[in-house]
């Protein structure tokens, strides 16, 4: 089943649990694609997609997801990393604006781009620039889902994990630290209820 970007807004959901049936690897290569694809901060990219899709590892994750179903059915799970070299003395931040400059840039110039791209980050503690970049990794995160559903799979955006436990289970280092995890694969049960949300016309404000 293909579905149109309106038709995957109306008919993504929370999925609770998936079926055996596994995602093709070109299925795969287009969500991952879509997340690829994402905006960020300052064109920052601050994130990397884990990909895991053997069942044990899968239900060793979901171990730290409080046991949820979702995560150990999945077909695939994409934990996405958020990373924290993002001030002007990181090298991945001064290669990540340096693409945004002529490639003779004089080095005071590429130091006043680096310093106007980094002006917010230098400003931050670690915690800060993990929420900084944790924001971004959110975009990436519904971009793959709202993807996923275009190619008739389903997803389960999850947010419920032992962060710790996930970051040592993937024996993480800085400057990376786990963000969110995408479960997909494909529905085991319809939806429990029709979609919930506020009116139009309680989430809109014109001025
Ligand atoms: C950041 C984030 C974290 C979430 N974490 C979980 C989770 O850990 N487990 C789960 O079953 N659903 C999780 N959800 C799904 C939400 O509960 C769900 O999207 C919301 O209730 C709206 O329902 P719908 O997506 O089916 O329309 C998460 C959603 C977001 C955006």
């Amino acid at each position: 089943m293909v579905f149109t970007f309106e038709e995957s807004l109306q008919q993504r959901f929370a999925c609770k649990a998936f079926t055996d049936k596994e995602i093709q690897k070109d299925d795969l290569d287009f969500i991952l694609e879509a997340g690829r694809l994402a905006p960020s901060s300052c064109g920052f990219e601050p994130w990397k997609f884990v990909v895991l899709s053997k069942k044990e590892d899968n239900e060793a994750l979901s171990k730290l997801c409080f046991n949820q179903e979702n995560v150990a059915t999945a077909s695939h799970n994409i934990i996405i990393l958020a990373r924290t070299d993002l001030q002007a003395k990181d090298e991945y931040a001064r290669k990540q604006v340096a693409r945004f400059c002529s490639p003779n840039v004089d080095k005071d110039k590429f130091q006043q781009v680096l310093n106007s791209y980094t002006g917010a980050t230098n400003a931050m503690n670690e915690e800060q620039l993990y929420a900084y970049a944790n924001n971004q990794c959110h975009l990436a995160l519904m971009q793959m889902a709202t993807a996923a559903m275009v190619k008739g799979i389903d997803s389960c955006m999850i947010g419920g994990f032992e962060k710790a436990k996930v970051d040592e289970y993937l024996r993480l280092n800085y400057p990376f630290q786990t963000a969110v995890i995408l479960s997909l694969g494909y529905r085991k049960n319809e939806p429990k209820y029709k979609k919930q949300r506020l009116k139009i016309e309680e989430v809109v404000e014109y001025r």
